[in-house]
């Protein structure tokens, strides 16, 4: 099994990542995020807004729609430009994506294909149900059109000056005619967005900025700093709205694989905005009075994918000696589902389920714990080690001598006594 598999399977069988649809079948391009997986995918998502957001002063937040008026995807360019291009295997049929297309048909060795066919991957539905008067919409492609729409709203409403950053943490959609590698290309998926709003004469400065700030962002999560570089994009494959791009990539397991994409969007989308709505997007600088359209550096991210490979990042399989190994997610501290979970030492002794039971419920008045009272403790460990849990504390006889618990720390597996009251310290 590779890696990719090793992982898949982990995340099924300890609730982090579902296939949506199972019983049916399944859909592809399409998954849920089990009890596990959205206690990780939430503390991912605070981890980033904590980033992005509240430790700074000039990015504010907002949340959008899914669904928008449809002239946005017109004035943005996606109902025009944004497609996939596919070829088909003229022997199973299989179609693959032009950008993966190596010489031969990875499906059945073949080497002819089918002309090259464009794509939209935009997601089309309809607004209002009598018929007749329904209006086509879409599902957006991307998240980030809906900051450019509050834009001014944004402006007009807060004490933000330019240069300032709008930041959005919301689900984008995508027709992908090829979706898989579990989610890294899924249809339905989420993006991390912030949309940094600049004079065009600052816009170098912002954009370097930015890539050095989203570096240390992805440094900062993964444990593997070799598997993270910043790749500029070949002037040939920029998407339709960028000047100059760089991705951070993370290397997959099949490759060195896209996480994050910091854009040049130079004017663009306001300019974009303006025309086709007719409204004057343009922004007067306070102080010099001078109005202009601003430039926009753009960081987008996929949660999904940087989930994903954050999985790959801390999946560890270690020889314990004996013919035993384990598996352990050794994943960021903040990101695990769980800070610690609680075991009474035995089930079935009254006095140590209680002490637990007080221990669980001081500690989950502000951590996120677990209680498991469920097989043997070395059972317990191994299943807490899978889901990357970084404590197991686990009160046994002494406790109730002396007030004590062992805490068995996740990548170590070392433990130490201390005192109940100590716990709330130690865990933070
Ligand atoms: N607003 C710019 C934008 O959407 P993008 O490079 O198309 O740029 C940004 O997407 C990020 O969204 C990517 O770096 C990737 O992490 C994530 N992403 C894009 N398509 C995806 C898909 N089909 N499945 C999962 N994540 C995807």
């Amino acid at each position: 099994m590779d890696l990719l598999q090793k992982v898949t399977a982990l995340a099924k069988r300890r609730g982090i990542i579902f296939p949506n649809s199972e019983i049916y079948g399944g859909i592809a391009g399409f998954y849920d995020y089990g009890p596990v997986g959205v206690e990780m995918k939430n503390n991912l998502k605070k981890y980033w807004w904590k980033n992005m957001v509240d430790r700074r002063e000039n990015v504010v937040g907002i949340d959008g729609t899914i669904i928008t008026h449809p002239k946005v995807w017109e004035a943005s360019g996606h109902v025009e430009n944004f497609g996939d291009k596919v070829v088909e295997c003229k022997t199973c049929h299989k179609r693959i994506n032009v950008d993966e297309l190596k010489k031969n048909c990875p499906n059945c060795g073949n080497s002819e294909f089918t002309e090259a066919r464009s794509y939209n991957l935009l997601f089309q539905t309809e607004v209002g149900v009598i018929e007749g008067e329904k209006q086509k919409a879409y599902l957006r492609g991307e998240a980030c059109q809906t900051i450019y729409l509050d834009f001014k709203n944004v402006v007009d409403s807060t004490r933000q000056q330019i240069p300032f950053g709008i930041a959005q943490i919301g689900k984008a959609f995508r027709n992908e005619v090829t979706p898989g590698r579990l989610t890294f290309r899924s249809r339905e998926f989420e993006q991390w967005d912030m949309q940094f709003f600049v004079h065009p004469d600052e816009m170098e400065k912002w954009f370097k900025y930015w890539m050095d700030e989203r570096m240390d962002f992805y440094k900062g999560l993964y444990r593997k700093h070799e598997n993270l570089r910043l790749e500029q994009h070949p002037k040939d494959k920029l998407a339709f709205y960028a000047k100059d791009a760089y991705d951070i990539e993370y290397k997959a397991p099949w490759g060195w694989a896209e996480n994050e994409g910091v854009h040049w969007r130079g004017d663009y989308d306001l300019t974009q905005h303006s025309t086709f709505s007719g409204k004057d997007l343009s922004y007067m600088d306070p102080k010099s009075k001078e109005r202009y359209i601003p430039w926009i550096v753009e960081t987008s991210g996929g949660v999904d994918r940087t989930f994903l490979m954050l999985l790959f990042d801390a999946y560890e399989e270690e020889d314990l000696g004996d013919g035993k190994t384990r598996t352990v997610l050794k994943i960021h501290k903040d990101i695990a589902a769980y800070k610690a979970a609680v075991f009474p030492l035995v089930g079935n002794k009254e006095e140590i389920v209680g002490k637990a039971r007080e221990v669980f419920n001081m500690l989950s008045e502000d951590i996120k714990v677990v209680w498991d009272s469920r097989g043997n403790i070395g059972k317990r460990y191994r299943y807490q080690d899978e889901i990357g849990t970084p404590y197991c504390i686990t009160v046994d006889y002494e406790t109730l001598e002396n007030g004590s618990v062992t805490v068995r720390d996740r990548d170590s597996m070392k433990q130490r006594r201390v005192k109940i009251e100590d716990l709330k310290e130690i865990l933070n």
